[in-house]
């Protein structure tokens, strides 16, 4: 598959810079790593169809790569018509960059009698657009596809293998946090590593 091996030149090059910018304890946020994510979302050619399949029932999360250190992790978000997640957390830091579609972030907040409320205005993400996360700032929220009758993908990057931390989720009305490990959708994750097309690409003509 040719073209998808072109494609996945966008995805491998974004993992070469996140990879180059960690350090042997982590990956941390910064201005140049938020850069290379939103230049990774301004294109929509590049993602595999297989981490594109909505689920009637469920929003799916396939991972695209992990790095090897669990410093960091990308996923696909599939939201099918009209799903949403539960209001949870993270532990990590995050990026959200919309790809097809749109979401609505709304965050959350706990108040003094220990409930959850709306913190702000709920946010619609349109493609193109990267939201930050951070556990510091408060990462509390609810994700909802924007629509009731077509899905919407987005592409998310973790500062851990987010499909194994063990993180929360939320009842809003009680506050009470119940423990939540979200695992991935697919027990595969994309072939990046196939260059052999470039590489043959570039051989000498036969007889030279
Ligand atoms: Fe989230």
């Amino acid at each position: 598959m040719p073209e998808a091996t072109a494609g996945l030149d966008r995805l491998r090059h974004f993992i070469a810079t996140a990879t180059r910018l960690a350090t042997p304890d982590g990956l941390a946020q910064s201005p140049e790593l938020q850069a290379a994510f939103a230049a990774l979302i301004a294109h929509d050619d590049w993602l595999p169809e297989a981490c594109t399949a909505p689920h009637p029932q469920y929003y799916q999360q396939y991972l695209l790569h992990c790095d090897p250190l669990e410093r960091f992790s990308i996923v696909s978000f599939v939201w099918g018509p009209g799903q949403q997640t539960p209001v949870h957390d993270h532990e990590v830091w995050g990026y959200v960059g919309m790809l097809r579609g749109a979401e609505v972030n709304q965050r959350y907040t706990r108040g003094a009698d220990g409930r959850l409320a709306p913190w702000g205005e709920p946010e619609t993400l349109h493609p193109g657009d990267v939201e930050r996360l951070s556990p510091q700032e408060g990462d509390i929220h609810r994700v909802s596809n924007a629509f009731e009758d077509k899905v919407s993908i987005s592409v998310h990057m973790y500062g851990g293998n987010i499909g194994a931390v063990s993180r929360h989720v939320y009842d809003p009305a009680t506050g009470q946090a119940k423990p939540f490990v979200s695992g991935y959708s697919a027990p595969s994750v994309p072939n990046l590593w196939d260059r052999s097309a470039t590489v043959r690409a570039a051989l000498p003509a036969p007889g030279h």
